[in-house]
């Protein structure tokens, strides 16, 4: 017998059900917190998994608990949010998605499984692969925002930068792919609210990311709070069995969400918590999070018969198999036991910080060459998140702390002539009494440079927006301050696209900086003063007006597209049907044409996979990167497809004058979708094949290949 079924046979029930609960924690000085339970939980096998127990004193402390002191001694399964970074800040996900860098991804996500590791942990409940196209949801933030393709490129990214390929190994954690699915399309963008979407959207849009996930070795998934179409998700047994477990073969192990079993009577599908228990069980939830829906009320669904205890065993041996896989049987302290040098190879997190900060800003505008700034120009650093240390880190701030974060307050001053500063208002507050400072602080010098945006805790969970604005008077403060004349360079810090068009309008130049991570200030300072191009590019159409939302690149065609000559096409009559940034925008210092679009191929089979290649030439003045991105457009088809479908991107560094090519791989297979009955179908036929720098189609590249089956 395998050491899971030896233990599975000598199992009490009571001690199978400790193995399906995960318990919120925590650390006081007289000891473990353990949501309302005493260490003698863990000694009678009634707790088998922890979250938010960090440090590897105190995890070793309820560890040796659970192995030297319960009957059987098995390990305690340890998890934290270790979202974007653990110790060391990294930029939030959906700003990571604009570096449009693999490797990049890899290796932040890398060094923050190493630092878990390092303090204990074995489990993050990351990434998070919700496509998400609404600005108003605050989770946006946790994404890679609109784009089903690039969720799944970045799933796949993550999956190895935190598990490696071996989860014993020293500095690998078990990853959770989350929130399975369609928890971001919340109907008109409120967290938490039902999702009702088509099955093709669902298999087009939602499902592929976690395809990818899965079949990048995802150890864990999480399913989302949200119902869909009526049916909860921590209960959607056609969707948790029936596709993750019985189509794609998942035998990793599924985690509620937080409580979400118990809620299950709010969603009003369970009239107890016996049924509910019993219906996400059933649909092969296997670790209940901190509701004891589980623990306290499975005995009563096993003897009510709505169980089997053949049910239960399978859920245990995937835990137990999980524990396994991460070695915690056969070493249970090694976590912590490794200097953090040997793990990262010596990398310098905080130089990797700095780095992924630079490339995730985007340059939204850039008017007559506002920026870069020189070393002489006299600068106002300006506006309530100049010395904003705490949000720097963004929503999700992990196992870092405040005071590693470098605002620009403190640290422009040391690469620029900054003659003056001043807060002008406060965010959250409609106090309007700092703005005559401002404008005092402004008037000194030559250009200003103006830091607006949210607080962190505007954008992340439980926080949807109706207004996804300029919170508080900081319109009132800008509005001030470009009524001087002077030059005015942005630097917006959101968790999501804020719709601004008269800010964009007016200022010199506007740099979107997200929520950048501990080296926020840094970094924003090498873009500023040019020490390095801006490269970032937006994973996400930037609506010009809330009432766009949803909106994205992917549209499907209309029988009326619009004509301004025609009053009956698709259009608003208030707002323009473009974004006010598409999909992949990004200024940078250099300037880029792309010419030559060439394909290996024409003609091509179903096994074939072709080279799309172009010209890039930097005919600007300093050194920059291109994003290079490919879309495709199957011209007819058995279904209307979308316009434009992301299928690659390629980056290019150039010098000033220099050229270069750049060549995209495309595989036939990658021009499958779902077809009528929703299996992948390929089609024979002829597909655009586009290039360009964003998703506006009026400049992007165009040839045609014929697909023969
Ligand atoms: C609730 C969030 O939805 C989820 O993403 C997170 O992992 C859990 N809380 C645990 O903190």
């Amino acid at each position: 017998m395998s050491r899971i079924e030896t233990l599975l046979s000598k199992m009490t029930l009571r001690e199978k059900l400790g193995q399906l609960n995960m318990v919120a924690s925590g650390y006081a000085v007289t000891g473990p917190l353990l949501g309302g339970d005493s260490p003698d939980a863990i000694r009678s096998g009634d707790i088998g998994n922890l979250l938010n127990m960090v440090g590897v004193d105190h995890v070793n402390e309820v560890q040796r608990i659970a192995v030297e002191e319960s009957r059987l001694g098995i390990p305690l399964l340890l998890g934290f949010d270790v979202i974007h970074g653990h110790k060391t800040a990294f930029p939030v996900p959906l700003a990571e998605a604009a570096m449009f860098d693999r490797a990049a991804w890899a290796r932040t996500a890398r060094i923050a499984a190493v630092e878990a590791w390092n303090d204990g942990l074995a489990l993050t409940f990351a990434p998070m692969i919700d496509v998400s196209r609404d600005l108003r949801w605050g989770r946006i933030v946790e994404s890679a925002g609109e784009d089903s393709w690039l969720n799944a490129e970045m799933a796949i990214a993550k999956v190895k930068g935190f598990q490696g390929s071996d989860l014993s190994a020293i500095g690998s954690i078990a990853a959770t792919a989350k929130h399975f699915c369609a928890y971001g399309a919340p109907v008109a963008g409120r967290e938490y609210a039902s999702v009702d979407i088509s099955d093709r959207a669902l298999h087009e849009i939602y499902l592929p990311p976690f395809e990818a996930a899965v079949k990048a070795g995802v150890a864990a998934i999480m399913p989302a709070f949200n119902s869909l179409a009526g049916m909860p998700m921590t209960a959607h047994e056609p969707l948790l069995k029936g596709w993750l477990r019985d189509k794609l073969g998942f035998d990793g192990v599924i985690i509620s969400d937080y409580n979400a079993v118990a809620e299950l009577l709010n969603h009003g599908v369970a009239g107890d918590l016996a049924e509910a228990a019993a219906l996400s069980l059933r649909a092969g939830v296997d670790i209940d999070m901190v509701s004891n829906a589980y623990r306290k009320h499975l005995p009563e669904a096993l003897s009510r018969g709505l169980i089997t205890m053949a049910e239960i065993d399978a859920c245990v041996g995937r835990v137990l198999a999980l524990k396994e896989r991460l070695g915690l049987f056969d070493q249970p302290y090694r976590r912590g036991t490794a200097p953090l040098a040997a793990m990262a190879g010596k990398i310098d997190h905080h130089e990797v910080a700095r780095d992924a900060a630079r490339k995730s800003c985007v340059l939204l505008t850039n008017y007559n060459e506002a920026l870069p700034l020189t070393r002489t120009e006299r600068i106002a650093l300006i506006g309530p998140l100049a010395d904003a240390q705490a949000d720097m880190r963004g929503p999700w701030g992990g196992a870092s702390v405040a005071e590693d974060s470098i605002t620009l307050r403190t640290s422009l001053g040391k690469v620029a002539t900054v003659v003056a500063q001043a807060e002008g208002v406060k965010i959250s507050s409609d106090d309007m009494s700092g703005i005559a400072t401002a404008v005092e602080a402004a008037r000194i010098a030559d250009t200003v440079v103006l830091c607006l945006g949210e607080t962190a805790p505007m954008s992340g969970e439980a926080a949807s927006r109706a207004h996804p604005e300029l919170p508080g008077k900081q319109r009132e403060l800008a509005e001030a301050i470009l009524a001087l004349g002077k030059k005015v360079v942005v630097v917006l810090f959101a968790g999501r696209p804020l719709t601004l068009p008269w800010l964009f309008h007016k200022a010199s130049a506007v740099l979107m900086a997200w929520w950048p991570g501990e080296q926020a200030g840094p970094a924003i300072g090498d873009l500023l003063m040019g020490e390095e191009s801006p490269s970032g590019r937006l994973p996400v159409s930037w609506p010009d007006a809330v009432g766009q939302a949803p909106l994205y690149y992917e549209q499907y065609p209309t029988g009326r597209p619009f004509n301004p000559n025609d009053h009956y096409t698709s259009k608003y009559i208030d707002a323009p049907n473009a974004p006010a940034f598409p999909f992949g925008h990004g200024l940078t210092y250099g300037a880029f044409s792309l010419s030559g679009l060439k394909v290996s191929k024409t003609v091509f089979g179903p096994n074939d996979t072709i080279e799309v290649s172009a010209t890039v030439v930097n005919t600007g003045k300093r050194a920059a990167q291109e994003t290079v991105f490919l879309f495709t457009h199957d011209l007819v088809a058995s279904l209307s497809r979308p316009l434009l479908e992301l299928r690659g991107f390629a980056k290019i560094s150039l010098d000033p004058g220099q050229s270069g090519t750049v060549t995209i791989a495309l595989a036939a297979r990658d021009l499958a979708f779902p077809g009528r009955d929703l299996q992948p179908v390929l089609e024979a036929g002829d597909f655009e094949i586009k290039l360009g720098s964003s998703a506006r189609r009026s400049q992007l590249l165009n040839t045609r290949v014929t697909l023969k089956l």
